[in-house]
């Protein structure tokens, strides 16, 4: 494949241009730091890097991708911790990849999760994906997730992690506003808001046998250290996307109309002791499957 360059500029952040690539979050260097910082939110969100039974085999040496690794958060963590196993990245965006500082077992690569990973059929003991919700299309979840399989050895496992943004309404009335206008803006560019409840029957269809939904419940905005980790994740991610809701909502053109809007979702947040949720989803490819 060769890379999207297509990019547009909202707001002073740098986007893909939403008719080539459908993914919200900003392709600009600000990025990055911030997806290095939810990297170290969610292994306290999540309990750890991975759920996976996989602990003895990494130490070992095994062969993992990160599927969407961005600047490769997970992925040089991973690499640094287990040194005998070899860490493979692949995105659509190579301008995140960091340019130094990687260790000799992880390498990056330019790559489609949903069209074609590049690398052939039964390579990977481990297949690592997280957060591509604001990435896939319907259409796109279907493919990536035969890719997935076929990139897959018999016996190895998928990690797919979303966060679950159902009960996301409910927190009250800003955030009943901030998730309506999320929802029409991913569906206008064929994404699926609800993608982490429906993981697990999509693996089970795709022909992933031991399929487990581990469902996560943390509180948010609240709590202490726990809520200051959800709180960065789930509001700086709509910091970063925030300049597309302006086309859903008019008013938050104005920056500081949204920046206040965000402030009253977290306000909320806190008063009405919400929790926020996440799904992540194990399951492995049969033995006797070679393709
Ligand atoms: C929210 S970031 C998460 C990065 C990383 N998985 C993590 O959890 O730290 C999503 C990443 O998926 C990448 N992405 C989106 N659509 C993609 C596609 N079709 N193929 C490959 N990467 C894609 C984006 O470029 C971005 O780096």
């Amino acid at each position: 494949m060769s890379e999207a360059k297509q990019y547009t500029t909202k707001n002073g952040r740098t986007y893909h241009n939403e008719t080539e690539v459908p993914y919200m979050l900003p392709t600009d260097s600000k990025e990055i730091p911030r997806l290095f910082r939810q990297h170290e939110a969610l292994k306290g969100i999540l309990d750890g890097r991975f759920k996976a039974p996989l602990q003895d085999k990494l130490e070992a040496g095994i062969t993992v991708l990160d599927s969407g690794c961005g600047p490769g958060a997970w992925l040089l963590d991973m690499a640094n911790t287990y040194k005998n196993s070899q860490f493979h990245g692949i995105d659509i965006n190579t301008d995140h990849f960091l340019k130094e500082g990687i260790p000799a077992n992880a390498h990056f690569v330019l790559g489609d999760l949903a069209e074609n990973i590049p690398y052939p059929e039964n390579t990977f003991d481990f297949i690592y994906q997280r957060l591509l919700i604001l990435g896939l299309t319907t259409k796109q979840w279907e493919s990536n997730l035969q890719e997935l399989y076929r990139v897959l050895k018999p016996g190895g496992y998928i990690e797919l992690s979303e966060i679950d943004c159902t009960i996301m309404h409910t927190y009250g009335h800003f955030f009943k506003k901030l998730q309506e206008a999320t929802d029409i803006c991913q569906r206008a560019r064929g994404t699926r808001p609800h993608i982490a409840v429906e993981l697990f029957e999509r693996a089970n269809k795709a022909g992933f046998i031991n399929v487990k939904d581990n469902i996560i419940s943390k509180p948010f905005c609240h709590g202490g250290e726990i809520g200051e980790l959800t709180r960065f994740h789930i509001i700086s991610a709509h910091k970063s996307f925030g300049p597309h809701l302006a086309d859903i909502v008019p008013e938050w053109k104005e920056d500081d109309v949204y920046q206040e809007h965000i402030k009253n979702c977290e306000i909320e947040a806190a008063n009405n002791k919400v929790y926020a949720r996440w799904n992540v989803v194990t399951a492995q490819k049969p033995i006797d499957k070679a393709k």
